[in-house]
C-alpha cells in the first residue's frame, strides 16, 4: 500500500529565480500538507551522499555542483498516494517533456536545473526525509 508522505527539494535555480512562494502555493493547492521544512545550503559532502545512487552516471559531478550552488528548500509533504501524486504535480525530469501546468513546465530551466526534486518511491521518500529531518523537526 502507498504511504502518505514524500520528500521534496526546491532546487537552487528555482530559489535564485524567486519561485519559492509560487511553488509552495502549487504544492498546497495540489492538496499536500507540509509536515517539515527547512531552508539550507548543501555541502558537497551532503549533496554527494544524497545523490550517491547516481554516482556512476555521467552527470553526477555536475549535479552535485549544481545542488551546492545556492540555497534550497527541503520539505516533507503529506497526502494520500503522496509519491505518485507529487511526481504528477511536478512533471517529467526534463522540463521539455513536462506536461503543461506542472511545476517543472512552469519553473524549470533544464534537465539539471529542473526546479524541484520529488522522491521516486515510498522507500526513498522515507530515506530522503530522514536524511534531512530529525524526529523533532517533523509533524
Ligand atoms: S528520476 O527522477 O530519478 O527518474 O530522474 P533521473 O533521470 O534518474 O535523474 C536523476 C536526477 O539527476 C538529474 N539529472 C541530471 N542532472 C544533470 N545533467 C543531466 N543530464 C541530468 N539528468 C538527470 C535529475 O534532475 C534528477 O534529479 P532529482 O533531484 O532526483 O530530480
Amino acid at each position: 500500500m502507498a504511504t502518505n508522505r514524500t520528500f521534496t527539494m526546491i532546487k537552487p535555480d528555482a530559489v535564485a529565480n524567486g519561485h519559492i512562494g509560487a511553488i509552495l502555493n502549487d504544492i498546497i493547492a495540489g492538496g499536500f500538507k507540509i509536515v517539515a521544512m527547512k531552508y539550507i545550503q548543501l555541502t558537497a559532502e551532503s549533496a554527494g551522499n544524497f545523490y550517491a545512487v547516481h554516482k556512476e552516471r555521467p552527470f553526477y559531478a555536475d549535479l552535485v555542483s549544481f545542488m551546492t550552488s545556492g540555497p534550497i528548500v527541503a520539505a516533507i509533504l503529506e497526502k494520500d498516494n503522496a509519491v505518485e501524486d507529487f511526481r504528477t504535480l511536478i512533471g517529467a525530469t526534463d522540463p521539455k517533456k513536462a506536461e503543461e501546468g506542472t511545476i517543472r513546465n512552469k519553473y524549470a530551466e533544464s534537465i539539471e536545473a529542473n526546479a524541484v526534486h520529488g522522491s521516486d518511491s515510498d522507500e526513498n521518500a522515507e530515506i530522503e526525509g530522514n536524511f534531512y529531518f530529525s524526529q523533532f523537526e517533523r509533524f
